[in-house]
């Protein structure tokens, strides 16, 4: 969400400045954060640190935080290690020229954070770099209010996207030559458009116009997630079959706790219905360790649900209170140590099953599309599955070959997050 706000933010700024690669040449470096656990906050605060030595050189080069930090932090912001001057929440990019030319002309600081019910930048061309791969942003905001989530204070309400602005970027992003586009939201599956569209017929409408595009979506939550959308996706090919669908833990009674509203029980349901209609769909998750109040007996529920769940892929946290949400008022009961042990076993866990489950690929043979150039040796190319799933194979040094192209691959080994193979006809 935050690469897609980054490409409107250098569309609304490439008219009047000068977009650089490095600090080197830069008199104002912008860093967009997110809120999400300390940790992230934390790095933010480091690269600030960082940025200092660039002075050197340029001694009146400052910095812009944008994003959740700055919507959380706000004046707090203002003037860290004498380098923040500019403070723009994720509702308020459109003010950004102006605030710039007000903090270069004046050297003064500006602070813009309204968040807003209708803000979504739709009329706005993203500043997409090169690839074969575009993020549309369809919606803002989440109006879920999980008990441990910075982000509904961060980001707002949730508002959508008019489906034909959607529908037109699309068309243009084609035309530049994209072949794989990823619709974000926070929640993707509460969309719901003023030219009446939700999710489901929105991916529909796209597929159906572009049957040589695959389309992938994240992020979906679970209660809203259901029949119409897998049938969606199983009754169009190029709608990716992988799904993203973080279940946080598989204690129904931390569910209720973090206000999930879905128990374990439904959620397994949900997985089922699924993968009657869509068998060999790819599943990841995100999942917290050390929730307040979570007991040995509830961890013990989130090994259990991931070894019946079996996920291919998946995020795995340790609890980080967030000043503001409900549970950061119950405290951080788990220790750090015993929230160490716990999110280690989980990784284990799934390290384990995701091994497993791609040995059952060994054989198969997929459609993958081309991404680039492995990082380990220049013969070999990486691209993914349809599943989602990186897979790396050898091209023969005079055939041509491009970003995009889709070719049948054989899988020949397997680990836990990279598939090998050879092409095939
Ligand atoms: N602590 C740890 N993880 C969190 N997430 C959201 N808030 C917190 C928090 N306070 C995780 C959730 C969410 C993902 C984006 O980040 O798992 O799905
Ligand atoms: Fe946070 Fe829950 Fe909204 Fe996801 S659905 S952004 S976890 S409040």
């Amino acid at each position: 969400m935050n690469s897609a706000d980054t490409e409107i933010v250098k569309s609304l700024l490439r008219k009047e400045h000068n977009l650089v690669e490095s600090p080197d040449e830069a008199d104002l470096v912008f860093l967009n954060t997110c809120s999400v656990r300390d940790n992230a906050e934390r790095k933010i605060h480091e690269r600030i640190i960082h940025l200092r030595q660039y002075r050197r050189n340029r001694k009146n080069m400052f910095v812009g935080i944008l994003g959740c930090m700055a919507e959380r932090l706000r004046e707090r912001l203002v003037g860290e290690r004498d380098m923040v001057r500019l403070v723009v929440g994720p509702d308020e990019y459109r003010k950004l020229p102006e605030l710039i030319e007000e903090a270069a002309r004046e050297n003064k600081s500006g602070i813009a954070v309204e968040l807003s019910t209708v803000e979504t930048y739709e009329d706005i061309e993203p500043l997409r770099t090169d690839g074969i791969s575009a993020f549309i942003s369809i919606m803002r905001g989440c109006n879920n209010f999980c008990s441990y989530c910075v982000v509904p204070y961060t980001r707002g309400r949730e508002r959508s996207r008019t489906a034909q602005t959607v529908i037109d970027e699309t068309a243009r992003l084609v035309a530049q030559g994209f072949r794989e586009i990823s619709l974000l939201g926070q929640n993707v599956n509460s969309y719901k458009s003023s030219d009446g569209f939700d999710f489901p017929e929105l991916l529909v409408r796209l597929a159906e116009n572009h049957p040589e595009i695959r389309f992938r979506f994240t992020t979906s939550h679970p209660k809203d997630f259901g029949e119409k959308l897998i049938d969606a996706m199983a009754s169009h090919a190029n709608i990716c079959k992988h799904l993203h669908l973080p279940v946080q833990s598989g204690s129904s009674r931390l569910l209720e706790l973090m206000n999930r509203r879905y128990t374990a029980e439904q959620y397994i349901a949900k997985i089922d219905l699924l993968r009657s209609k869509i068998p060999n769909i790819a599943l990841s998750t995100d999942i917290i360790a050390g929730y307040p109040g979570e007991t040995e007996d509830d961890h013990r529920a989130t090994l259990e649900l991931m070894k019946t769940v079996k996920y291919d892929g998946a995020f795995m946290f340790k609890y980080s209170p967030r000043e503001g949400t409900k549970s950061y008022k119950i405290g951080d009961t788990v220790s750090d140590e015993e929230k160490i042990r716990r999110l280690n076993e989980i990784i284990d866990l799934q390290q384990n099953i995701a091994f497993e489950k791609n040995q059952l690929e060994i054989g198969k043979i997929h459609s993958v599309m081309v991404e680039n150039v492995s990082r380990r040796s220049e013969a070999d190319w990486k691209g993914r599955t349809d599943t989602n799933k990186k897979v790396v194979f050898p091209v023969p040094a005079d055939m041509a070959i491009a970003e995009g192209d889709v070719f049948n691959v054989k899988i020949l080994s397997a680990g836990s997050t990279t598939l090998k193979g050879e092409m095939c006809d």
